[in-house]
């Protein structure tokens, strides 16, 4: 999730685009820059880090012009440098863009430019369409870009300038938000409200499949085939902190919403069910490697490491390999059997926990192999990692990690299925089955957030509770753990997440009708188990709040409250299921007047022991 912004108009562009970008810098902030037109020639300046080092790069070399277009960067491919930040030029320096969104088919696209003998300046796939546009241009920037796009396959939110157009900036929308603001004598492209308040209230939203050719005074959005499309010019009256947070009241709400389309950019050129195919590039574990792998611990963090002991199940059973799973300031100290033929995985939003590096370092001090989930590039774990797999979420603000573990179940799913095919323990048609499971979550997930409106009145029956208990079991008992954390840390409620076998073991002396019990019983081989342990808390006062496949018509004779979710496969449906526990806890933290998005006592990263 990257910032991008264009002005044309009377004013100098230069100092409206750097505002833009900052009101854009919460979607990205680990390079910069800002492209302009001046006397036919294009001028870009650019910087690593946050945007004030943009700023004092344009104290040291001012650039002035009427037409111009920015960037902030949240890096996806190619670490945060100088030369993978935006603006890209084509190598004829006529054609300058900024992106954002991913290119599936980089590398096809890679490998067919560097025969014309075209180098490219970066490591981003965003460079590609700058080269695909010079290569259509033929005097024409609208037409030149709707041509090459017809050769993209993913997501863009695109800005593009042409030096021999230099009155004009043409932008395009497919999967990645753009919006155009609509002055007098001026207009505005941006990634979102936000940036475009300060200028205008007057918006054009664009379409996925739209082109528009941006000018001082005119407007024209087509569609890549050149069909003319009227857009609606919308008055929006959000404030400043709405627009942010995109009309949210918290980023927290924010991100639970963003899910699907996290869930999508993370999968995105990276599974193609139809074929079973799954090509995770950053992994590049050696087909003989995966093979011969004795072990794999997973080590993270809070609901990272819930996201590993979820994934524990797949690793399991799909790929046969012994696997555990280890909370990393434990993982440390104590003195796990290591060797060579040991697979490590840290999993670490934001790739700067200290515990996890720590373990990692202990474990690469073993000469284990190392894998890192994370979802910032050139975070310290992913430059300790020999290989990391980057989720693509975007920021993720609030200090709840939600999007964030969602985001990474994906990647670790996609990892057990494409080990467990190359170990022959999984048949291509049995692969190709997963994968389209896979693919419809976004899918479900959006079906199911349509509707939120029940959990809004449990949130209120429950919010003056005391205790929680979240019990599940299997691939759900993590997900148990991960609801339970979401209460403690936004709504500061004891909550505990149980193992539901364990319930007999003791816990169930706490029973009474002073406690609800949350329970995850969707459709899977343990369903029975899990609503026995249902009865046996119902029995003894407790009520009980059961998550559920929406087919199951029978558990509304066991359950006090019944939310529904989509029909998922058991081993995935930690995805589904921990949606609702995600809300639950929002809601009650809400009605009790928490600050969501910045809970006491909690940091978004924990860089100290
Ligand atoms: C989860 O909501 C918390 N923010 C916290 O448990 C977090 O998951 C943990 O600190 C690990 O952070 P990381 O993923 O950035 O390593």
């Amino acid at each position: 999730m990257c910032g991008i912004f264009g002005y044309v108009g009377n004013k100098n562009s230069v100092d409206i685009i750097f505002s833009g970008l900052k009101k854009l810098e919460y979607r990205g902030y680990d390079s910069s820059g800002i492209a302009v037109v001046i006397d036919k020639e294009l001028q870009i300046r650019r910087s690593v880090g946050r945007l004030c080092n943009l700023k004092s790069n344009l104290l040291k070399s001012p650039m002035s012009a009427n037409i111009g277009i920015g960037h902030t960067r949240w890096a996806t491919h190619g670490k945060p440098s100088e030369k993978n930040a935006h603006p890209h030029m084509d190598p004829t320096k006529s054609i300058v863009i900024v992106h954002n969104g991913i290119v599936e088919n980089y590398g096809k696209l890679r490998t067919e430019l560097l025969k014309c003998e075209w180098e490219f300046k970066s490591e981003t796939d965003t460079e590609i369409i700058a080269h695909l546009i010079r290569r259509c241009y033929k005097n024409n920037l609208f037409n030149a870009v709707q041509k090459a796009l017809c050769k993209v396959k993913g997501s863009y939110a695109l800005g593009v300038l042409c030096k021999y157009e230099s009155d004009k900036i043409v932008c395009a929308k497919q999967d990645a938000p753009l919006i155009i603001g609509v002055g007098k004598g001026e207009n505005f492209i941006a990634s979102d409200v936000t940036a475009l308040l300060p200028y205008t209230r007057d918006m054009i939203f664009l379409e996925d499949g739209d082109i528009a050719e941006v000018s001082a005074e005119k407007i024209v959005v087509k569609d890549i085939k050149d069909g003319i499309k009227n857009r609606e010019i919308k008055n929006i009256q959000w404030n400043a902190a709405q627009a942010e947070k995109d009309g949210y009241k918290h980023f927290m709400l924010k991100e639970i919403f963003e899910q699907p389309r996290a869930i999508e950019n993370t999968f995105r050129g990276r599974i193609y069910p139809e074929t079973g195919r799954i090509c995770i590039e950053e992994a590049k574990l050696k087909e003989e490697d995966i093979r011969s792998l004795s072990n794999i611990y997973i080590v993270a963090c809070g609901t990272s490491y819930h996201a590993g002991l979820a994934s524990k199940f797949l690793f399991e059973n799909f790929t046969k390999i012994p696997t555990e799973v280890d909370i990393a300031s434990e993982f440390r100290y104590r003195t796990p059997i290591l060797n060579e033929k040991t697979l490590i995985i840290v999993i670490s939003q934001s790739g700067e926990t200290a515990d996890t590096l720590a373990a990692l370092k202990l474990a690469k001090s073993k000469s284990c192999q190392t894998l890192a989930v994370c979802n910032v590039v050139d975070s310290s774990i992913s430059r300790e990692a020999k290989y990391t797999v980057y989720t693509h979420c975007g920021p993720e603000i609030g200090v709840a990690s939600t999007k964030a573990f969602t985001s990474q179940l994906a990647v670790l799913y996609l990892l057990a299925f494409d080990w467990a095919y190359k170990r022959g323990k999984l048949t291509k048609e049995k692969l190709k089955e997963y994968l389209k499971e896979l693919w419809e979550i976004p899918l479900k997930i959006s079906k199911f957030l349509k509707n939120t409106e029940s959990l809004q009145t449990l949130a209120k029956e429950f919010m003056n509770k005391k205790d929680f208990l979240y019990l599940g079991r299997h691939v759900n008992y993590p997900v148990a753990l991960e609801g339970a954390l979401k209460l403690k840390e936004i709504a500061y409620m004891h909550a505990e997440g149980y193992a539901a076998g364990e319930m007999k073991h003791g816990p169930i002396a706490l029973i009474d009708e002073s406690i609800p019990i949350l329970a995850i019983a969707v459709k899977s081989e343990v369903y029975k188990k899990i609503v026995s342990n249902i009865e046996e808390v119902k029995s003894r006062g407790g009520s009980v709040v059961v998550v559920a496949s929406e087919s199951d018509k029978e558990i509304v004779t066991k359950s006090d409250y019944t939310i529904y979710v989509p029909e998922v496969d058991e081993f995935i449906s930690p995805l589904m299921t921990v949606i609702p526990l995600q809300l639950l806890a929002y809601y009650i933290a809400v009605f009790l007047g928490c600050d969501v998005d910045q809970p006491r006592n909690l940091a978004k990263s924990v860089t100290v022991e």
